[in-house]
């Protein structure tokens, strides 16, 4: 089954969001005006009132430890993190509710601070944000207290012409084409923040992607400087050569031809895991981009990397693009609900947004309840062992210790 489709995905998922603001739509499409959304942030962390972090108690809850629910039980905290036990705390009826980590969405394109309100309202304190252009941009969203806890790539590493290049006019020296830039790529990549490296694979018969030698190079120096790799793959071929760079999480999907077991035994060989963002495989069917089935093979490709012990980390690709919105924060509740139409088990789609999102990007300082912990937390009505779907009954959300008051009621 070969069509334009999988082209066509490549096209819109490596694509950036559109800003928008309410004086009007903004194309944060060129670099300049990236630039000014970078500024609006800055301004807005800058003028923003610090929330203090405090010392809480929160009683009568079931907490979720990654495998199952306690019994009820109390949880403290102590400015930003989780305690074992601290005098004084304020105390907080959950009410026989469910405590869970902070959710991480594992892929996401966040733009303004009210895109970071939006999944801090939704229970993500952690979101990756897979690209940024300018740089600046993704370095505008880091350190505002009180809300989600932002990692970037840096730039995507893409090749000129691609669809990527194209739609963010990026400049020559911007892309690559060798493999003997790849050192370079990484490093100013590293030298504005970024936590791990992102490369653009689309399928070898382009005649605008990424050669394999010049995606090997990129694995290569990223691992050389402690960096993890996730490459965009959205059909078969794509994920084998991404695969063959040695990546460390293949996000997307083959969406034109199911994982087969050749696919599957290579993502277990080599510890690879996988970041399926059904939503917005789901996204492209509702806006009529592409046939349902599509949605299915992509569906499938989840069911047989679940089954086959693959890793799996709840995202989204959550953007404000007009034409395939995928909304900030409450998409990742949706997504938890599709992983588990796919075949996955409550538990293990608890874990994909929450202990091994937390592990596969290196955050060891959350991703489970427990002392020592940074107090990212998530405080629902409910079980979310028996229906996933309980996890959109938001109570109350900490982060890093300050609840956000502007919890979302879904
Ligand atoms: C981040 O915020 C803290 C206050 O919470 C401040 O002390 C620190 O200087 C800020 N850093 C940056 C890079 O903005
Ligand atoms: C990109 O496209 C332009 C315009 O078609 C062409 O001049 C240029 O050679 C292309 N660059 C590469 C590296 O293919
Ligand atoms: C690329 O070139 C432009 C000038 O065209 C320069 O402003 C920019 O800093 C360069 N970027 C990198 C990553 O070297
Ligand atoms: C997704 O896969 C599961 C497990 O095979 C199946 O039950 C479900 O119907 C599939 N959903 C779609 C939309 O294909
Ligand atoms: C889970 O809860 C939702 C919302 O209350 C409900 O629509 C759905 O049928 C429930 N699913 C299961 C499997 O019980
Ligand atoms: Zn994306």
């Amino acid at each position: 089954m070969r069509s334009i489709l999988p082209l066509i995905l490549v096209a819109l998922l490596g694509s950036y969001p559109v800003y928008s603001c309410p004086h009007g739509e903004h194309s944060a499409s060129s670099f300049e005006e990236g630039l000014e959304v970078a500024r609006m942030n800055n301004a807005r962390r800058a003028i923003r009132e610090i929330p203090k972090p405090k010392k809480t108690a929160i009683k009568n809850v079931r907490v979720f430890d990654g495998e199952k629910l306690l019994p009820l039980g109390t949880i403290f905290i102590n400015g930003e993190r989780i305690v074992p036990y601290v005098e004084g705390a304020e105390v907080i009826d959950g009410n026989g509710g469910t405590l869970l980590s902070g959710l991480i969405d594992a892929h996401t394109h966040p733009v303004s601070v009210d895109h970071l309100e939006l999944l801090a309202s939704y229970g993500v304190t952690t979101t990756i944000v897979a690209s940024c252009y300018p740089n600046a941009v993704c370095d505008s969203l880091k350190n505002h207290t009180g809300l989600t806890d932002v990692r970037f790539s840096g730039m995507s590493a893409s090749s000129p012409n691609s669809t990527h290049a194209l739609m963010l006019g990026l400049k020559p020296n911007e892309t690559l084409t060798s493999a003997s830039q790849a050192p370079q790529f990484v490093a100013n990549q590293l030298e504005v923040g970024a936590t791990f490296i992102k490369i653009v694979a689309e399928r070898p018969d382009s005649a605008t992607t990424l050669d394999q030698s010049t995606m090997n190079a990129l694995v290569t120096s990223a691992h050389a400087n402690d960096l993890r790799v996730a490459c965009h793959a959205a059909d078969y071929a794509a994920v084998e050569r991404a695969l063959t760079a040695q990546v460390d999480q293949a996000h997307h999907v083959p969406s034109d031809t199911p994982a087969d077991p050749a696919l599957i035994s290579r993502f277990l060989a080599q510890k690879t895991v996988s970041v399926p963002t059904l939503s917005i495989f789901r996204q492209f069917v509702l806006g009529g981009v592409a046939p349902p089935s599509s949605y299915a093979v992509a569906n499938a490709s989840v069911t047989q990397l679940y089954q086959a012990s693959v890793p799996i980390l709840a995202g989204t690709d959550s953007n404000n693009l007009p034409t395939l919105e995928v909304a900030y924060g409450r998409a990742l509740h949706e997504e938890l609900e599709l992983l588990v139409e796919a075949g996955m088990s409550t538990v293990d789609v608890l874990r994909s947004a929450t202990v091994l999102a937390a592990h596969h990007n290196l955050l060891f300082d959350r991703g489970v309840v427990a002392p020592g912990m940074r107090a990212d937390l998530l405080l629902i009505s409910g079980d979310p062992v028996a229906n996933i779907s309980a996890t959109r009954n938001i109570q109350r959300v900490w982060i890093a210790g300050v609840e956000y008051e502007g919890v979302a009621k879904s």
